[in-house]
């Protein structure tokens, strides 16, 4: 069965709206895990516009399952994975005005530098993930990085409008997951995915992990964190392997 990692970034979001205390993260992350996630994800971002660093020192002492830091590649954020040793990093692409993450890492070209980045922190036994489009020539160039996962961006899928572009785009997922395992990476996957569209990578064998937070974080407005992630781990439960 493959692990749902829940992101708790938004939990954050509510909290800085008005600037306060609550809702905290550090809960959240702990009522994802009682409803049966595999892991917490946050994306530090260079703004500090959701999780704060005080949220990712916690979470570090706090989650019990496995922690995952999304990063930007950037020293302020190698020196801080540095310290905190997260069990994985994904590294992200990041744009001051975007919403939320627009695209996948871009790592053509930049094997030798992405390798030089990651270096440090495969050294430290943390994992690395390169969140990225399912692109074969991005796909080949994340295998020269060092990195174990790459997780492929569901975005464009999920934002798709009609029946025919969402079937495009879930192909190019498709023979992107194949194509990364065929080079000996695991894959995850991740960014705009609810507890329908979901439905279609049932049968898909090989995902690891489904990263998984705004739908999440959105039912849980109704039900709670705790059930919102059991749901969607009762949804994965029921995929095959
Ligand atoms: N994966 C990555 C790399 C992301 O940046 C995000 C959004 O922060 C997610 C997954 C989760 O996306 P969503 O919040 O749409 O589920």
């Amino acid at each position: 069965m493959p692990l749902l990692c829940v992101n708790v970034d938004h939990i954050a979001t509510l909290r800085q709206a008005r600037l306060g205390r609550e809702p905290d993260p550090v809960l959240g992350a702990h009522e994802a895990e009682l409803g049966g996630a595999s892991g917490i994800i946050v994306h530090l971002r260079e703004d500090r516009r959701h999780i704060q660093d005080r949220d990712v020192e916690i979470l570090r002492r706090t989650v019990g399952t496995k922690l995952n830091l999304e990063m930007a590649a950037t020293a302020e954020m190698q020196d801080i994975a540095l310290r905190l040793r997260p069990d994985t990093v994904c590294l992200v692409p990041e744009k001051r005005q975007e919403l939320t993450t627009e695209g996948g890492l871009n790592c053509i070209g930049r094997e030798g530098e992405l390798s030089a980045f990651l270096a440090p922190l495969l050294a430290q036994d943390i994992e690395a993930s390169l969140f990225i489009d399912a692109d074969p020539a991005q796909i080949e160039a994340a295998s020269k990085t060092g990195a174990q996962f790459i997780e492929i961006h569901t975005g464009h899928y999920a934002d798709a409008v009609s029946p025919a572009a969402t079937k495009a785009e879930l192909e190019k997922i498709l023979t992107g997951i194949r194509h990364a395992q065929g080079l000996g990476l695991k894959v995850n996957l991740g960014h705009g995915l609810n507890y329908v569209n979901v439905l279609p990578f049932a049968h898909v064998p090989g995902i690891v992990e489904y990263s998984i937070g705004h739908s999440i974080v959105a039912r849980a407005a109704y039900v709670g964190l705790r059930q919102a992630t059991r749901d969607m781990v009762e949804i994965l439960r029921g995929f095959c392997d």
